[in-house]
């Protein structure tokens, strides 16, 4: 895993990193304005959240694999954030858990993948799933994506303190709250506490396991 900044620092693709994250911050936002109206909300309501307040821009490379059924290149995991927007070259690998089988997400060229955090899953209240993915190894490589994390501010210690929960206008008495509220510092923190273990976060915050 690489961090973009820290391989093209001196040429051009700084420029174009700046470029793609403004228009990837503009499209996030279309997004989100349509995930807010699917809800039932006012259009702007994610976004006055902050959920795309900071975005965080992660290239991955995936160096040629010799034996790919020995290692995985990225393992089993759900995004943590809000929103993540990924553009992944046409090589594949990229495979998301449906009804407990692994499925390939072909590349399409000139495509984003959209996927849903588990921040975006816990203010919903399970009305948008975040979804488990990995990525395979591959014996023609390298392969590289471009994940672009849709987070709550730029600044981590603004991120931190604020507080999130279940959005009230989604409740009702059929629909209780699933999960506690909590801070982005605690979720931070428990999410690095538990690494890539292959399970949800999102357990922990669940207002079932608070009581017991
Ligand atoms: C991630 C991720 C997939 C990819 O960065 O969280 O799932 O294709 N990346 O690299
Ligand atoms: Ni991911």
């Amino acid at each position: 895993m690489l961090i973009i900044g820290q391989f093209c620092s001196q040429c051009l693709c700084r420029d174009v990193v700046i470029e793609y994250s403004k228009k990837i911050s503009a499209l996030g936002n279309a997004i989100l304005e349509l995930l807010s109206e699917a809800l039932g909300l006012d259009p702007p309501y994610l976004k006055e959240l902050d959920c795309a307040e900071g975005l965080f821009l992660l290239g991955h490379y995936y160096p040629p694999c010799p034996e790919p059924e020995l290692t995985m290149g990225t393992s089993k995991h759900t995004d943590r954030n809000f929103m993540t927007l990924l553009l992944q070259d046409q090589l594949g690998g990229l495979q998301i858990l449906h009804e407990n089988q692994w499925l390939n997400v072909p590349p399409v060229h000139g495509a984003l993948l959209v996927n849903i955090g588990d921040l975006l899953q816990l203010i919903t209240n399970d009305k948008f799933v975040s979804v488990y993915h990995r990525v395979l190894s591959n014996y023609d490589g390298p392969r590289v994506s471009v994940a672009c994390f849709f987070v709550n501010s730029k600044d981590p210690d603004e991120a931190s303190s604020k507080i999130y929960g279940p959005i009230k206008q989604l409740l009702s008495e059929e629909n209780p709250p699933i999960y506690r509220d909590t801070s982005i510092a605690e979720f931070t923190a428990y999410s690095y506490e538990k690494g890539l273990d292959g399970n949800s976060v999102l357990e922990r915050f669940k207002l079932s396991n608070d009581q017991i």
